[in-house]
């Protein structure tokens, strides 16, 4: 169930705001432009670039009716001084600690959606999550979501308190998520925000080999072995693009879409260009026969290499890469 608040199917997903190479105004800008597009949904998490993401969305709140914003927050991710993140901290006594150092970087009384980065293998999720429904007693936190979560685990943590929104990737270049998770949020009524969605930038359809940089090369998608194959197959969906006169990443964006009223794509925006682009996709509609002629010009048999790295923690430390 999504929030009171009215959201957009759309969110701004803005980690790569703060990236070394990001511009600081164009960043305001693209959320400023959001929000006046009626984008309330804005993406962050207390790890981005440490704290730096929550200070610059607090910066481009000001002046903005707060209430107006629905922001979702994640927590726990342990990372190194080099941007690593090297384990998980979701213990119940901190979570209200990390809560305090996020109302203050971004300037508000309370948080929307507040969601732990991952679950931690050696602490019962219901702990985690009975941690935060504290938080929403205490009137810190709106509601609760999770992110990159089985499906059963989903299930334990929706019995302690309503999960409002999973947020997963999912893509053309990643559709795991409709094996068993999407039926499960499904049944409990959950809605799911759907990460990635152009996966990384090589369904932004200006990508070529040369301009994979440091901070997508180590996504086995994009290794030098897979991206040819990967560039490819962007080029069979390009042609369709171009037969319906889009963008590939608007069609990428509007296949998301197609998958469901209940899928909330998040956009990776970081320029009021890439935004507005984006964006067009809700004025699309696919049909069926769209859907299908897309999936076969990318086949998941045909994609070489995986997206994301699924991380998992134990007592705080990571477990498998
Ligand atoms: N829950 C989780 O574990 C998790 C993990 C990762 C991300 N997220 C959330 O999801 C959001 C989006 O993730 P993401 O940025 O990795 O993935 P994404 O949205 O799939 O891709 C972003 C990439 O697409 C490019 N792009 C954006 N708009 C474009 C357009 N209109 N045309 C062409 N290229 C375009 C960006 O270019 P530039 O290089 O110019 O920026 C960037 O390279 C994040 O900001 C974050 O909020 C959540």
């Amino acid at each position: 169930m999504v929030s009171k608040k009215e959201i957009l199917r759309l969110g701004l997903g803005c980690s790569r705001m703060s990236n070394a190479n990001s511009d600081r105004r164009e960043s305001i800008a693209t959320i400023h432009a959001a929000m006046d597009a009626g984008i309330t949904h804005i993406n962050t998490a207390d790890f981005y670039t440490s704290g730096h993401n929550e200070i610059l969305i607090g910066e481009a709140l000001k002046g903005y009716n707060r209430d107006k914003a629905f922001l979702s927050v994640k927590f726990g991710a342990l990372v190194a001084p080099n941007g690593k993140m090297y384990g998980l901290d979701v213990r119940p006594q901190h979570i209200k600690n990390y809560l305090t150092y996020s109302l203050k970087r971004l300037g508000v009384d309370y948080i929307d959606l507040y969601q732990p980065a991952r679950i931690d293998l050696d602490i019962p999720v219901e702990e985690t999550i009975g941690a935060i429904s504290e938080l929403v007693d205490a009137g810190y936190v709106k509601q609760i979501g999770m992110t990159q979560v089985e499906a059963d685990t989903l299930r334990k943590a929706h019995s302690v308190h309503p999960i409002s929104l999973v947020e997963y990737q999912y893509s053309l270049f990643n559709r795991n998520i409709e094996n068993d998770i999407l039926p499960t949020a499904r049944d409990l009524g959950i809605n799911v925000v759907a990460f990635g969605t152009l996966a990384h930038g090589l369904l932004g359809g200006n990508l070529t080999k040369d301009k994979v940089d440091h901070t997508t090369s180590h996504i086995p998608l994009f290794s030098k072995e897979n991206i040819d194959k990967n560039l490819s197959l962007v080029e069979a969906l390009r042609q369709i693009a171009e037969e319906k006169q889009m963008t590939v990443a608007q069609l990428a964006v509007a296949w998301v879409l197609a998958k469901g009223e209940d899928i909330l794509p998040l956009i990776g925006a970081r320029k009021v260009s890439q935004l507005l682009e984006s964006m067009k996709a809700l004025d699309v509609h696919l049909n069926g026969s769209d859907v299908k002629r897309i999936e076969k010009a990318i086949q998941v048999n045909e994609i070489a290499g995986g997206s994301f790295p699924r991380m998992q923690f134990k007592n705080g430390m990571v477990v498998q890469q």
